[in-house]
């Protein structure tokens, strides 16, 4: 069988380590499943990012959906990342974890008046605006404020990522944006419109892009809407490359971010304007892991299954994309035999598992096993299906962790349901 290691993740004694702790070690402590995150992991992946392009005026903009929880936020904040937010509540989230607003930016196809009017009273560096009737309420909400939104809108250059169809979000047939005729015509309205601000042109191709060419496509494509605008007169602050940086789960070969860079820095530099980044996946997935204790093995018509603790309520995407993630013992044993299995949770549908037809080494009952790559899309796609706790998810940093988020109890899950009637 395969392993996946890294710097951050890797095996000392035929025992999985998360940078220098025992993954053993803190799960018999804090129990399974357990999101374990390497606090080195995101910094130095923040840092490269931010290094690769430093021959530009550019800022990054962590995208919380990817990891919304408040110390991962944090720890990006800290290094002098922006937030991009997705909703409300990721709003809140950021503005909890210490981000300044005018280091946050709101993405949104379906943004509600709420949340309008929470982005333009906290005063965020801007709001995307996906439509022209978003274009409208924003506007008027503004008004009704009496301040002036900065908004950037969002463009929909029809590139296609390559990339899987339910995360592909840069095509003309999908959801986002709005085509490149009614964007020039929406900028052209900025003298009526008098409480917004157009700042910028903002996009997002979609999501885990392993190869470089659909972003220059797209950067090609909105670097001339950009200078088309200029000499129109209406001059635009920044270009937003939005996130899609793709992350290696099996055996994609993805891109070095300084190729990514070299290959778009020269776009970049016949604009005079700055350039955005919302990454998230790239920050953020091979940071993490998930780990979960065998219940049983089983063996149905000739068939293996491995049955373990945690289930798709936890980490969804192989159940929603057929994600791959590698699942390995997080103590590996020399006199254990491989055998082909399927690695499944305890949620009542056939949809519920982790791997097909995987080989693995055998396990036994008690023993751990870790879902690598699971930084990113994982415990913020999490739900309670089945009536299941969450997760703990835990941050390490060398030798030492916390617990930056406790597992979910039973009164959580009464919680909003105070009363019988
Ligand atoms: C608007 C926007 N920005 C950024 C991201 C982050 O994408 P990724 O995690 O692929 O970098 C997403 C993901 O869906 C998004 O919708």
């Amino acid at each position: 069988m395969e392993f996946f290691e890294s710097d951050y993740f890797h095996y000392r004694n035929n025992k999985l380590y998360c940078e220098d702790l025992s993954v053993q070690e803190l799960v018999e402590t804090v129990d399974s499943p357990a999101y374990i995150y390497s606090k080195k992991y995101f910094t130095d992946k923040y840092k490269e990012f931010d290094e690769a392009f430093r021959k530009i005026k550019h800022k990054i903009f962590f995208a919380c959906k990817s990891n919304f929880n408040l110390s991962v936020i944090k720890t990006f904040v800290n290094l002098g990342s922006g937030v991009d937010v997705n909703s409300e509540g990721e709003l809140l989230r950021a503005l909890k974890a210490g981000a300044n607003p005018q280091n946050l930016i709101m993405s949104g196809v379906g943004k509600t008046p709420e949340e309008i009017k929470l982005a333009i009273e906290k005063d965020l560096l801007m709001i995307k605006a996906e439509s022209e009737e978003e274009i409208f309420w924003i506007n008027k909400i503004a008004l009704s404020l009496n301040k002036t939104a900065r908004v950037a809108l969002r463009v929909n250059p029809d590139v296609d990522a390559h990339t899987h169809p339910y995360i592909s979000t840069g095509l003309a047939e999908n959801k986002f944006g709005v085509d490149t005729e009614t964007a020039m015509k929406l900028f052209r309205k900025q003298n009526d419109l008098k409480n917004i601000k157009f700042t910028g042109i903002d996009m997002h191709i979609g999501s885990q892009i392993i190869k470089i060419e659909p972003f220059v496509e797209a950067a090609n494509k909105l670097s001339e809407l950009i200078l088309q605008l200029k000499s129109e007169g209406i001059v635009l602050e920044h270009l937003d490359m939005g996130g899609g940086v793709g992350s290696t789960y099996n055996n994609e070969k993805t891109f070095e971010i300084n190729d990514f860079a070299k290959s778009l820095l020269p776009i970049f530099q016949k604009m005079d304007c700055d350039v955005f980044f919302e990454p998230g996946r790239y920050l953020t997935a091979n940071g993490g892991i998930l780990v979960t204790k065998v219940l049983y093995n089983k063996n149905n018509h000739d068939k293996n299954f491995i049955i373990v603790d945690s289930a798709m309520n936890d980490l969804l995407r192989p159940s929603i994309y057929s994600a791959y993630h590698h699942i390995q013992p997080i103590i590996l044993k020399n006199d254990r035999k491989n055998i082909v299995a399927d690695i499944v949770g305890p949620v009542c549908e056939s949809g519920d598992f982790f791997a097909k037809k995987r080989e693995i080494s055998e396990s036994i009952q008690g023993e751990y096993l870790a879902i690598m790559s699971a930084g990113a899309y994982g415990m913020t796609m999490a739900s309670n299906y089945n009536s299941r706790r969450r997760p703990i998810e835990i941050l390490v940093d060398r030798d030492k962790y916390k617990i930056i988020r406790s597992r979910e109890t039973f009164d959580h899950l009464f919680f909003d349901e105070p009363e019988l009637i």
